[in-house]
């Protein structure tokens, strides 16, 4: 299940790519917001990423203007390593190296095909683990106040 999320700043382009996921069979759990009425980032980005670490989805994809703000509070989260990506190159290494699992978009900087290449891409690259595993593991380490 893939949980996504945006504030008013990513509302337009969240309802194009829910869009696409159905048209693509993709499941989905959408966080909100479903307005244009400004609304603060950080509780959309709280809910998508707890619904990750508590196992209830998979991976997650959050929306906002610059998609900054949103990376910013999912990775306040423990377990959560949420990149913003705004070319194909960096979705895929966030997913091989990184082991994203949630992918943030600027709505404000991408269009609609970006965004869907985006997300193609960070849904179908696995990571490569070895070398980058005990990488991440590290940043665990930072979260746990063993490092
Ligand atoms: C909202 O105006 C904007 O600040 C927000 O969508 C986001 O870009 C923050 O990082």
């Amino acid at each position: 299940m893939l949980a996504i999320g945006c504030d008013h700043g990513g509302v337009a382009l969240k309802n194009q790519v829910l869009q696409w996921l159905r048209d693509n069979n993709i499941e989905y759990k959408d966080f909100g917001t479903n307005t244009e009425e400004s609304i603060n980032y950080a509780p959309i980005a709280v809910k998508v990423a707890r619904s990750i670490t508590s196992g209830e989805c998979d991976r997650g994809i959050l929306i906002c203007g610059t998609g900054i703000g949103m990376s910013l509070a999912a990775n306040k989260v423990k377990g959560i390593r949420a990149a913003v990506c705004s070319n194909s190159f960096e979705a895929r290494y966030t997913r091989l190296h990184n082991d994203a699992n949630i992918l943030c978009l600027g709505a404000r900087v991408i269009g609609l095909g970006v965004a869907i290449d985006l997300i193609y891409t960070f849904l179908n690259t696995h990571f490569e683990g070895g070398r980058h595993q005990e990488r991440i593991d590290e940043i665990a380490k930072i979260e746990n106040g063993e490092m």
